[in-house]
């Protein structure tokens, strides 16, 4: 662990030093990073109309979901809710995508646990979106038995309240039921942009997170890049090599802001935590 924190730390100041202002150019342009937001009124029967998921929270454990209350597993992931929201809140950032380099690192899993950390901060209000569009995986982890399909959404077929569930009365959630033709052209495509710029405004989230597929396999996270404010990377432990890490982190630096990485599925645990985050 030890030595891939010295490796990241080495590779980010490598990088730092080879490009003057790395990502703060890439930001969303304005009009897009400004909707109109709702007021707090509308915002409020906007979630109201939202219904809710009935979601096992036997199953949500049974797939490391730990964080649906307060406990000693949840505090990890408190706490990268914490840096998350702060580094976030201090740059006006909303939207964040979650990718990996390769494949199985976790991203899901933790999306769906920091969704249900920040939920438990009654004032904060979370969307999640399932932007794995290939191998969607969230109605599954979820346990959701719903046809509401977030692809139509994406696709500009209907709105998110169509679509869309509470997993908790601030925490909303757009699952895909199946994988989709040619994703990287959906997520690229302006249409996209503004649906989302739309949901930002009529549920003025304080953050909506990205499940993202991994890196490595398409153009994906690439193809959505301008479309969120940061992207935070998971990497497995012992399995997620320094090469990749370090090309997904330059790749993404070079269009968007990399809030940090965290190392997930530590084996040897450094206080008693399967998680490292270095933003
Ligand atoms: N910290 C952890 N320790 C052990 N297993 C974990 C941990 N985090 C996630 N897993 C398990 O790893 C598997 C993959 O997790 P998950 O689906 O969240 O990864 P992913 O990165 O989203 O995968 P994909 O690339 O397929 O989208 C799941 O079985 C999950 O329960
Ligand atoms: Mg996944």
């Amino acid at each position: 662990m030890e030595k891939i924190q010295s490796a990241i730390a080495k590779a980010r100041a490598q990088r730092d030093s080879q490009t003057a202002a790395p990502a703060a150019a890439a930001q969303r342009t304005v009009e897009q990073a400004a909707p109109l937001a709702a007021t707090p009124q509308a915002s409020d029967a906007a979630w109201d109309a939202l219904p809710s998921a009935d979601v096992s929270l036997r199953r949500l454990r049974a797939q490391r979901i730990v964080t649906l209350d307060r406990n000693r597993e949840a505090a990890e992931f408190d706490k990268l809710r914490t840096r998350m929201l702060q580094q976030m809140q201090a740059n006006n950032w909303r939207r964040v995508a979650i990718t990996s380099p390769g494949p199985t690192s976790g991203k899901s899993t933790i999306v769906l646990n920091l969704g249900f950390s920040l939920s438990r901060q009654s004032r904060s209000r979370t969307v999640i979106c399932e932007m794995d569009l290939r191998r969607p995986s969230l109605k599954k982890i979820c346990g959701l038995k719903t046809e509401r399909d977030f692809v139509e959404v994406v696709n500009g077929n209907a709105p998110f309240v169509d679509h869309g569930l509470r997993l908790r009365p601030n925490l909303a959630i757009g699952a895909a039921q199946s994988p989709v033709m040619m994703p990287a052209e959906l997520l690229q495509d302006a249409k996209l942009g503004a649906i989302l710029n739309d949901m930002e405004a009529t549920y003025d989230p304080t953050v909506m997170m990205f499940d993202m597929p991994p890196f490595q396999i398409s153009d994906d996270m690439m193809a959505f890049a301008d479309k969120v404010d940061c992207v935070m990377i998971v990497a497995a432990a012992e399995k997620t090599k320094m090469p990749e890490l370090d090309a997904c982190e330059r790749e993404i630096a070079n269009v968007t802001n990399v809030l940090g990485v965290v190392l997930n599925k530590c084996r040897y645990e450094s206080v008693d935590s399967q998680y490292e985050y270095y933003g």
